[in-house]
C-alpha cells in the first residue's frame, strides 16, 4: 500500500443494490471553478464507459460524487455539510456509494476518513482514470474507504472522451493542468500538482468532438492558461489552431496569468475573429506591497501596461478581474490603492473575495492572517460597491450598440426570451422571435442594468 492509494480500515459496507433501470447510475455535484466542471465531464465519460448512466438527482443514484473545491475554508465547509446531508441518503439506501473527488479530496486526503467516515471513495484530480475501478470496488461491498490522491505530473487525460453536461452550446477543454506559480495565498499547486500541458493534437481532437456534438463555443482552461507551452507550441499557436476548427464560432480562455500576456498572445486575440474580445485578468490587489507578499510576479504598473497593450490592440476589449481583500498585513492604504486601481482601470466585472488562509501554503506558514473577519467584510463591501458602480457604467455604455450574441438558452424569467452572451461576456436577454440556443445573432442593445443587457435581434 502506498500513501497515494490508501485503504483505511473501517466496518464492512453493504453491497450495492441494483438500480431500477438495471444498470448503475451516478450523480455528480460540482463545486469550484470551471476546471472542476470540465473534470466532472471527464468523470461522466469515464464512468459512462464503465456502464454508469447519469442520474438527475442523488435520490435515484447508486453512486453520488461531490467534486469539490478547496480554495476557501467556506467552500470546504459547504461540501462537508452536504456530505453530512448525504449520509442520511446512505442510511436510507444501504449500498449507495458516496465519493469525494477534486481539490478538497486532495487537500484533506485521508483526514477525510476521520472527519466523514461514511465517505467510501476519496479521489484527487489526478486519479480519475482509476475512479471507475474504485467506485466498482466500493459497490462490491469492500469495507474500507478507498483513497487515491496520488499527484501525477504527466497526467493530462489524453485520449479520453468527456460527456459535456453544460448547455450544449458551449463546452470546456482543459489544455493545462496544475500550476507552477506558487502565489503565496493559493492552495491550487498543492491540490492540482505541477503544471503540464495537453498536446495540441489532443486539444484539437477534443475541440472537434465538442463541435461535432453541436457546441459553438469552446473555453480553453488552465490554471495559468496563457503560460501554455507544449514542445514548440505556444498558447498563441494553439489559439490560432483552434480557430481553424469548423463549427466553433467563439473561443474563450481562462484564467490567464497577467505577465504571460506576451505580444504573440495579444496579436492572436486581436487578429483571430473567433477569439472573444474578453480577457479575465486577475489583479488581486492594487498595492505593490501586497502583490509582493502574494508573490504575484508583477507590480501595479506592469499590470496597467498589460491592460494598455490589450486595449491598444483591441480597443473594445472587455476586461474582468479577481480582487482578493484582507490578505496578510493589508493596510488601509493598501485597500485604498486597490480601490484606486479598480477605478483607474475600469474593469467590466470583478469576482471579489475575502482572504481565507489555507494550510500548506507559504502564507499559512509565514504570513500571519492578521486582518479581522469584520475588517475583511468591510473591505469586501467597499470593492463590491465600487465595482457595481463601474460595471453599471460599462454596461450602460453598450446601449445603442449592435453586438454579436451567441444564444445559450432560455431566460429564467420567460420561455419567450432567450439569454446569450456578447463576445465581451456580457449577458444579453432578447425576445425569442423564432430563434434557438446555438444561434449567433446581431443584437441592438436597448437598455442595461449592472449585470444584464436587454436587446432586440436585428439580423442573423
Ligand atoms: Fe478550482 Fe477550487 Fe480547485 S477554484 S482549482 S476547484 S481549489
Amino acid at each position: 500500500m502506498s500513501d497515494s492509494l490508501l485503504q483505511i480500515r473501517r466496518a464492512p459496507a453493504t453491497a450495492a443494490a441494483p438500480s431500477e433501470a438495471g444498470g448503475p447510475k451516478v450523480y455528480i455535484e460540482t463545486y469550484g471553478c470551471q476546471m472542476n466542471v470540465a473534470d466532472t465531464d471527464l468523470m461522466r465519460g469515464l464512468l459512462g464507459k464503465q456502464g454508469y448512466a447519469t442520474a438527475a438527482t442523488p435520490g435515484e443514484a447508486d453512486v453520488i460524487l461531490l467534486n469539490t473545491c478547496a480554495v476557501r475554508e467556506k467552500a470546504e465547509e459547504r461540501v462537508l455539510a452536504r456530505a453530512f446531508e448525504l449520509k442520511a441518503e446512505k442510511k436510507k439506501r444501504p449500498g449507495v456509494v458516496l465519493g469525494l473527488t477534486g481539490c478538497m479530496a486532495e487537500h484533506l486526503r485521508e483526514r477525510l476518513t476521520t472527519i466523514a467516515p461514511w465517505v467510501d471513495v476519496i479521489v484527487g484530480p489526478d486519479g480519475y482514470r482509476r475512479l471507475p475501478g474504485l467506485v466498482d470496488e466500493a459497490r462490491g461491498g469492500i469495507s474500507d474507504p478507498l483513497v487515491d490522491v496520488r499527484l501525477d505530473k504527466r497526467e493530462t487525460y489524453d485520449g479520453l472522451d468527456t460527456v459535456p453536461g453544460g448547455d450544449g452550446v458551449a463546452g470546456f477543454v482543459t489544455i493545462q493542468r496544475g500550476c507552477d506559480k506558487f502565489c503565496t495565498f493559493c492552495i491550487v499547486p498543492m491540490t492540482r500538482g505541477r503544471e503540464r500541458a495537453t498536446a495540441p493534437r489532443e486539444v484539437l481532437r477534443q475541440v472537434r468532438s465538442l463541435a461535432a456534438g453541436g457546441a459553438k463555443e469552446v473555453t480553453l482552461l488552465g490554471q495559468t492558461v496563457n503560460s501554455y507551452r507544449h514542445e514548440e507550441a505556444r498558447f498563441s499557436d494553439l489559439l490560432r489552431a483552434v480557430a481553424g476548427v469548423e463549427g466553433i464560432r467563439r473561443i474563450r480562455f481562462t484564467s490567464p496569468y497577467p505577465i504571460d500576456f506576451t505580444d504573440d498572445v495579444v496579436a492572436a486575440i486581436a487578429e483571430e475573429p473567433k477569439v472573444a474580445k474578453h480577457v479575465h485578468l486577475p489583479l488581486q490587489s492594487g498595492s505593490d506591497a501586497v502583490l509582493d507578499r502574494m508573490k504575484r510576479g508583477y507590480r501595479l504598473a506592469d499590470f496597467v501596461a498589460i491592460v494598455a497593450a490589450l486595449r491598444r490592440a483591441v480597443p473594445d476589449i472587455a476586461i474582468t478581474t479577481d480582487i482578493l481583500v484582507g490578505f496578510a498585513g493589508e493596510t488601509d492604504e493598501d485597500q485604498a490603492a486597490t480601490l484606486a486601481a479598480m477605478s483607474a482601470i475600469g474593469f467590466d466585472a470583478a469576482f471579489t473575495f475575502a482572504y481565507s488562509e489555507r494550510d500548506g501554503t507559504h502564507a499559512a506558514r509565514r504570513l500571519p492572517d492578521d486582518i479581522s473577519e469584520a475588517l475583511k467584510k468591510a473591505r469586501l463591501g467597499e470593492v463590491i460597491a465600487l465595482q457595481e458602480h463601474i460595471s453599471g457604467r460599462r454596461m450602460a455604455a453598450q446601449v445603442g450598440r449592435v453586438e454579436e450574441v451567441l444564444l445559450h438558452g432560455e431566460s429564467k424569467r420567460s420561455p419567450d426570451e432567450l439569454v446569450g452572451r456578447t463576445g465581451g461576456f456580457k449577458a444579453v436577454i432578447v425576445p425569442r422571435a423564432g430563434h434557438a440556443p446555438g444561434d449567433v445573432v446581431q443584437v441592438r442593445i436597448d437598455r442595461s442594468t449592472s449585470a444584464t443587457l436587454h436587446g432586440t435581434i436585428v439580423s442573423k
